[in-house]
């Protein structure tokens, strides 16, 4: 991949205060849970040993879904990477609450993550759930659902993992639905549209996009196995 592609941001930095709880669990427990974006490939065995499934969720935004999956699934390892402060401070304060075991962050572009610390062919399932749509045309080339890094997602996939996409924005899902499609190796879980799993929690997201009556898409699709 380019330089150049790297450069492409799929997010802003929101400027955005931080609780005062917040701020103490991301001063307290940054150490603890935050793993330093260090380029160097993750050795999963060591971050969760025993675990059955390896799961990395990209954009967690404030984390309660995360939250969730973690606590509903202590057998799980999972990796939330996020780029937004409040968000990592919101999870650290919810791993400390809920004395969760099974949940690391790393605070960084995903993108740059997927590239240079995740091994190939050892990912069980990526969530993405309620990716910034990118609505204007001019913005479509930072919507992270793109050719290039579905690439780097089924790189990093076991032979029939899963990425699992959500959103709440029919173009949107109708370009994730063609760009997976289109993959090599992918294949479609179901018909077209996906049944929600029952590990899939609402998020904070979806709750906006189901107020504004948007209908909610959900999309899995898996790598093949040769
Ligand atoms: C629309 S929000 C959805 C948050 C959450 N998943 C939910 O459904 O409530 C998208 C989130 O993805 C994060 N994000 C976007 N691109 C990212 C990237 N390349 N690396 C890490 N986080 C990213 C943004 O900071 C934002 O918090």
């Amino acid at each position: 991949m380019s330089d150049n592609f790297r450069r492409i941001r799929s997010y802003v930095i929101r400027v955005a205060r931080m609780s005062e709880s917040q701020k103490k669990a991301y001063s307290e427990l940054y150490p603890n849970w935050v793993i330093p974006f260090d380029g160097a490939q993750l050795d999963w065995d060591d971050l969760f040993p025993g675990a059955v499934k390896r799961i990395v969720e990209i954009g967690f935004g404030m984390g309660d879904a995360t939250r969730q999956v973690a606590a509903e699934n202590p057998d799980w390892g999972i990796l939330g990477i996020e780029v937004h402060k409040p968000g990592v401070g919101k999870l650290l304060w919810w791993i400390d609450q809920e004395k969760l075991g099974n949940l690391y962050i790393i605070e960084h572009d995903a993108v740059e993550v997927l590239f240079d610390m995740i091994p190939a062919e050892s990912v069980d399932g990526f969530h993405i759930w309620f990716p910034d749509p990118w609505p204007k045309k001019r913005h479509h080339k930072r919507r992270l659902i793109q050719p290039e890094i579905v690439e780097m997602l089924k790189r990093a996939l076991k032979p029939g993992a899963y990425i699992h996409v959500a959103t709440d924005w029919e173009p949107y899902a109708e370009h994730i639905l063609s760009v997976f499609r289109n993959a090599d190796g992918l294949k479609n879980r179901f018909a077209e549209w996906a049944q929600k799993p029952d590990y899939r929690p609402d998020t904070k997201f979806e709750n906006r996009g189901i107020v504004a009556e948007r209908t909610i898409r959900d999309i899995i699709f898996e790598k093949e196995k040769i």
